[in-house]
């Protein structure tokens, strides 16, 4: 009850038996818009009968649960729950001390200077790419399953020097079913029992096993070998608990492997799918790019040390992520009760934060929907910080967000040197909420030799 203490929010209650899930579930990136339209930054959505969502979008309440006072605030249960069935209890579903000391453990890996190493497998993948299309450079084709192919190969041999990105891999395509099913879970029936026998459940239960044998092979295999390739699985294994001196344990390592294979391809692969999509049409920034990344490479491969002087081309991928942003709501739940923005959040909330929404937010950003990559190259300095957030922000934030600012313009530079990407339709692409936000039809493009 409403009292002069507690302030509750404003917000739709829908359908007086169903809620507004109903709403939701048909279009859950304009039922937010309109929500945040209707009643502003704070909301409470009356999701079904007595559960509230709220759905908070003012930069200053992002880094309120991110950052400021991210102690009050949990992912809650269903993440774990569904994503853990594929990532097991690596960092990206679990919690406390034990996602502490695994974070811990895992970040020097993701030191700059670490990730330095992975950067031919980067580009080679990316050229591999050039080499395939310029069999047949003019033929119309769907590029976003190619740039998942294209992050799947780079996330496996970055992981543990093995492309998995071939249809006919095992492991890639055992990983490719259980990805699906869980994103599948993730978006339309989250509550099935896994038990339960159908075909869908049958199928995950299969290619988890073979995942999870062939992983844990790989495993085997290096820890009873003299062999360190670049990639994060020689750094994972050799990581060392500084209090007690133990590193993980196989069962770690296959759940963190799994966590960065899941939390690392799609979410690049579906964001160069939309930098293909935003320059197939704007052809004068597209020519541009090229020109800044023709005047500092001349045809060579980029290196890392190349990537401070494309800021244009980082601009665009920057612009991107706000626009189409792949990690397009992140969940939480309340511990205790607290205040934003004037309003009484009470315990055990169920929370949505969404870069889908404040990224696109009329009071940060002018022209808010445009694709204008010189904002990126000229920040406002009166932005604030968490109006821009792609990969979260505070204690969790993505652990891979170097690797993914390295990948991307590196795989940009490679390709946009060799073609002209053109869009082949002028319908506009339309985002699909999944695990990531894809674009839902795919984006067919044409290719023109340079
Ligand atoms: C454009 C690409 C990417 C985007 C937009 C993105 C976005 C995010 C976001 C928003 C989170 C925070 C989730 C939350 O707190 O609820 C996150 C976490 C995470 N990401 Fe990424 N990510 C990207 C690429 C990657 C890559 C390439 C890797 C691995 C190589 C990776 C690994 C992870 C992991 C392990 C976490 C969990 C971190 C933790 O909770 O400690 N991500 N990512």
């Amino acid at each position: 009850m409403e009292t002069a203490t507690k302030r509750l929010m404003p917000g739709p209650r829908g359908h007086w038996l169903r809620g507004c899930l109903w709403r939701f579930q048909q279009e859950p990136l304009e039922f937010y818009r309109e929500c945040h339209r209707e009643y502003g930054d704070y909301v409470r959505i009356r999701m079904v009968p007595g559960v509230d969502v709220y759905l908070l979008t003012h930069p200053d309440a992002v880094e309120h649960i991110l950052q400021k006072h991210h102690k009050n605030f949990r992912k809650p249960d269903f993440f774990p729950k569904t994503v853990g069935l594929l990532a097991g209890n690596g960092i990206l579903t679990s919690s406390g001390d034990f996602w502490l000391r695994q974070r811990r453990l895992m970040q020097p890996a993701f030191h700059r200077q670490q990730l330095e190493r992975l950067v031919p497998a980067m580009t080679e993948a990316a050229t591999a790419f050039v080499g395939e299309r310029l069999k047949s450079p003019t033929e119309t084709f769907d590029i976003l399953p190619e740039m998942m192919k294209l992050s799947l190969r780079i996330a496996g041999n970055t992981l543990f020097s093995t492309d998995i990105s071939a249809d006919a891999d095992e492991v890639g395509q055992a990983f490719r079913t259980t990805f699906d099913y869980v994103s599948y879970r993730m978006n339309y029936s989250p509550w099935t029992p896994v038990w339960w026998p159908n075909q869908r459940n049958r199928e995950f239960a299969l290619a988890k096993r073979v995942l999870d044998r062939v992983v844990l092979k790989i495993i085997a295999n290096r820890r009873a070998s003299h062999d360190k390739p670049d990639d994060l699985l020689t750094l994972l294994l050799a990581a060392q608990d500084e209090d007690s001196g133990g590193g993980m344990t196989d069962q770690q390592l296959l759940d963190e492997v799994l966590t960065l294979l899941t939390a690392g391809h799609e979410t690049v692969g579906a964001s160069l799918a939309w930098v293909w999509s935003l320059l197939g049409e704007d052809h004068d920034i597209q020519e541009n790019v090229y020109d800044e990344i023709h005047s500092v490479l001349r045809g060579r491969t980029p290196t890392l040390e190349d990537l401070p002087n494309l800021p244009l081309t980082r601009a665009v991928y920057d612009e991107t992520i706000r626009l189409y942003p792949p990690a397009w709501g992140q969940p939480r739940q309340s511990i205790d009760e607290d205040e934003l923005g004037g309003y009484t959040l009470p315990k055990k909330s169920f929370i949505v934060i969404s870069q889908w929404i404040t990224q696109r937010h009329e009071a940060f950003w002018p022209d808010p929907h445009a694709f204008q990559p010189e904002r990126f190259l000229t920040p406002d300095p009166q932005r604030p910080k968490f109006a821009y957030f792609p990969f979260g922000g505070g204690p969790r934030i993505c652990i891979g967000n170097t690797f993914a600012l390295m990948e991307a313009p590196l795989v940009m530079a490679t390709i946009l040197q060799r073609f002209r990407i053109r869009r082949t339709t002028t319908e506009p692409i339309v985002p699909d909420p999944t695990f990531t936000l894809r674009p839902k039809f795919g984006v067919p493009v044409r290719l023109e030799t340079r």
